[in-house]
């Protein structure tokens, strides 16, 4: 029997934009995804006492495909993260899948399986950036950049892109998530601005701006200069907006948490999903989404990356 777990995360600035190479920054939150992995007692696969749909459960079933698992598993699993909101949670169910599964054949490094949950994301989803999955391996700060610098960790390529993976000590921030409640898959938005790249110079533009904020964010976090930052995540959301990943309730809540905070902006995907404030005034702040008819969640970011357990 082997049972890991793993956090989900919050994307400070640059969601998006990093797929295409650019810049980001992400911190791993104190909620998460675990997993235990028995071999079967029946001739089938279940997750949670149901056989095992490999159509439902995407991830889980590309992880096992991408290792040549063939033996039958009882899995059990259980999550404190929202599916398909934009806190990584299907970075998290890959991450402590593939960590549980690799257990069951050979030890593995945090470099060769970030590496192999990136692939399995990009491969349900069409397209994407490591910075789920190594901030969910790794924990903490994590500063994706198309060069290397301190704290570097490991890179990650595919096609013309390197990605390199940063350890970043991100101050600790009072944020405040606001839920939507609008559900948003990370594959279809993704593909969307993939549409939109390819035919558009403004959105080519777009991105690349977004890769200049968030230089300047990171910059701003090291010196905890706050004011900054809320300005530049008022503005990483302008961008975000010309690029269609906003929707009408994360511009509601936004609107009414920026009153109690330093700034705000959509977190992950977009489209729905949820939104995060930096504040000094958490309670004020939680009361203004839940007023505007959100659910609130005052944060907590971890150093705890993948874990047995
Ligand atoms: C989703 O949490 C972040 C995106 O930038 C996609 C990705 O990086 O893979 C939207």
């Amino acid at each position: 029997m082997v049972t890991c777990s793993a956090p989900g995360k919050v994307i400070l600035f640059g969601e998006h934009a990093v797929v295409y190479g650019e810049p980001a920054v992400a911190i791993a939150i104190d909620k998460r995804f675990r997993c235990a992995m028995y071999p079967a007692d029946g001739d089938v696969t279940t997750v949670n006492g149901l056989v095992f749909d490999p159509e439902k459960q995407n991830y889980l079933n590309c992880a096992m495909e991408k290792l040549g698992v063939t033996e039958k598993l009882d899995i059990y699993t259980s999550t404190e993260l929202i599916s398909g909101a934009g806190m990584g949670s299907s970075a998290a169910v890959t991450v402590a899948s593939l960590r549980c599964l690799y257990e069951m054949m050979e030890s593995v490094d945090k470099e060769t399986l970030a590496k192999t949950a990136f692939e399995v994301e990009y491969k349900v989803q069409g397209n994407a950036s490591p910075i789920d999955t190594s901030t969910s391996t790794e924990g903490g700060g994590i500063v994706v950049s198309s060069t290397k610098g301190p704290g570097f960790l490991w890179d990650i390529n595919k096609g013309d892109k390197t990605w390199n993976i940063h350890k970043s000590d991100i101050p600790k921030l009072k944020l405040v998530l606001g839920n939507t409640g609008v559900h948003s898959p990370t594959g279809k938005l993704v593909a969307k601005i993939k549409e939109f790249y390819k035919r558009s110079s403004y959105a080519r533009d777009i991105i690349n701006e977004v890769g200049v904020l968030v230089e300047r964010g990171h910059e701003a976090l090291k010196t905890e200069d706050l004011v900054e930052v809320g300005r530049l995540m008022d503005q990483n959301q302008r961008l975000l907006s010309c690029l269609g990943v906003s929707h009408p309730k994360l511009d509601i809540l936004i609107d009414a948490a920026r009153k109690h905070s330093y700034g705000a902006k959509l977190t992950g995907v977009g489209g729905g999903g949820i939104m995060m404030a930096l504040t000094d005034e958490p309670e004020e702040t939680t009361k203004a989404i839940e007023e505007a008819g959100g659910q609130a969640y005052i944060l907590t970011s971890t150093n705890k990356g993948l874990t047995f357990k």
